[in-house]
């Protein structure tokens, strides 16, 4: 099939990119004549594993082509993709913009009739907007062709995309034309073996759909962090809670582990979107509200604990952290915990020695060169002179660190995991103060801080006010 995709960000990278390995003709446009260049290079401007192989693949095989030029592109059409990009808004709202444009330029260029598939995120209706514009500009020039447009959402996970495309839990198709359905069953027959996952549905179905997944997500998160807290406050493990609640099949092991809260380009944007959506229609979504306060809270929570270990003052303190990517594989920093972390230190006169495995030049992108942050080649030099270590990120290469060498290289012993990586009781065994999320120890770390000295007994003001925390 001749495909067109517009946008070529990380949903129009992965779709072109698989869509002709397996014998398509995809033709990716984007207005960003530097990145068209660089796709055109070789050079790919994301981070995804395997993505930048397969990119290679396409253009030898000349099967995957890249241009600003969406006219000439769309003369061979027979489905056009929409994956540019929808940025929140002042209040949230995706803003579908780019969208609108795009559907202007195929109004005013096609010259026959084709299927639009919109993968860009967009609020409930925008499909109808984006045929609305299209038949408008067609009708300005008396085109009488019929152009059916459809909304196709996009579940891929970053670090993992290429498996998701190619082994789909589910297409989602919002569509009631049959020649379009027949389109899609084509398109997507080769990564739709054995078992059906073609799921139709009307186009506003298929617009919630994709919200909806991301706000369930987003909230198993926020809850299972809740618990956390509450198991924290209350000298339980959220480690054996998580087990033991996951084992049951309707709750299931997946999204309930507790963290530093969810980051990346999806969930926080998408559950503020469909909130703000739901406002604008005259719906208080109250839920989804709350999964975001949680969610900044979390976010502020590893802050917290090293402000409270050392003692509500971290002027002139060096914290290393591990990890600045939101997730692992990824070099995706957009919402990470690292950042409100590092900036909340940064405010409280810290420093940072920071290593994260891709996410380097990125940090480095977003704050520069500055005195309270040094960006460093590895995870034991991050370390080394530190008065406490901060982990923020999964990668593999924490989870087995030589704890001996670890302790000389701190200044402190003083390990504050955002990501539960570690045994506590193993971690007391090396000698470390030990501080996970959830994991009973919130009246330890009182106790410990006690004994220290560093706070008196409840009598000393909190360095921080109790909504805060
Ligand atoms: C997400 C959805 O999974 C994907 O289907 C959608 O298309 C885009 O948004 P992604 O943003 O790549 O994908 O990351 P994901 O792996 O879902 O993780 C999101 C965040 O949640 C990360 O910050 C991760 O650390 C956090 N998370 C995830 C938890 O804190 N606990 C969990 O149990 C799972």
């Amino acid at each position: 099939m001749n495909v067109i995709i517009f946008g070529v960000g990380y949903v129009g990278l992965v779709t072109s990119a698989c869509l002709a390995q397996v014998g398509n003709r995809v033709t990716c446009v984007d207005i960003d004549a530097t990145r068209i260049d660089d796709l055109r290079n070789g050079r790919c401007p994301i981070f995804e594993p395997g993505l930048p192989e397969l990119l290679r693949e396409g253009t030898q095989t000349g099967r995957l082509q890249f241009t600003t030029d969406s006219a000439i592109a769309l003369e061979k059409a027979e489905l056009v993709m929409i994956a540019v990009g929808t940025p929140p808004d002042e209040d949230g709202s995706a803003d579908v913009r780019h969208v609108l444009a795009v559907a202007r330029t195929l109004g005013r260029q096609l010259r026959h009739s084709v299927t639009v598939a919109v993968k860009s995120t967009v609020p409930v209706g925008s499909c109808d907007r984006v045929a609305a514009v299209i038949r408008e500009e067609l009708d300005k020039r008396g085109a009488n062709f019929p152009v059916e447009v459809a909304s196709n959402p996009e579940f891929l996970k970053e670090g993992a995309a290429l498996k998701d495309f190619n082994k789909p839990d589910r297409i989602v198709v919002g569509s009631d034309s049959p020649q379009a359905q027949r389109q899609f069953r084509t398109l997507y027959a080769p990564f739709n073996r054995n078992r059906d996952r073609l799921m139709f549905m009307s186009v506003r179905s298929a617009e919630l759909t994709k919200y909806a997944a991301n706000a369930l997500l987003a909230t198993r998160i926020s809850f299972i962090n809740e618990i956390a807290n509450i198991a924290e406050h209350m000298g339980a493990d959220i480690e054996e809670v998580r087990q033991g609640i996951g084992s049951d099949p309707r709750i299931g092991h997946h999204f309930i582990y507790p963290g530093c809260g969810y980051g990346g380009s999806c969930f926080p944007k998408d559950v503020r979107a469909l909130a703000a959506a739901a406002r604008n229609g005259g719906y208080r979504a109250g839920l989804l509200a709350e999964v975001e306060n949680v969610n900044q809270r979390q976010k502020r929570t590893m802050f917290h604990k090293l402000a409270e270990l050392f003692g509500g003052d971290l002027r002139g303190r060096t914290i290393a952290i591990w990890g600045l990517a939101f997730k692992p594989e990824t070099d995706d920093m957009r919402e990470a915990p690292s950042r409100e972390l590092m900036e909340q230190l940064w405010r409280a006169g810290a420093r940072v020695r920071a290593y994260d495995p891709v996410a380097m030049a990125q940090c480095r992108r977003i704050y520069g060169e500055r005195e309270s942050l040094v960006l460093c080649d590895s995870a034991e030099e991050a370390a080394d002179g530190a008065d406490a270590l901060a982990i923020c990120t999964e990668w593999r290469c924490f989870w087995a660190p030589d704890f001996a060498e670890l302790k000389q290289c701190l200044r402190r012993p003083l390990i504050v995991d955002g990501r539960n990586l570690f045994q506590p009781d193993y971690m007391r065994d090396q000698g470390f103060s030990y501080h996970g999320i959830g994991r009973g120890e919130s009246l330890a770390r009182r106790e410990l801080l006690r004994s220290e000295g560093s706070l008196s007994a409840g009598k000393k003001k909190r360095p921080f006010p109790a909504a805060e925390r």
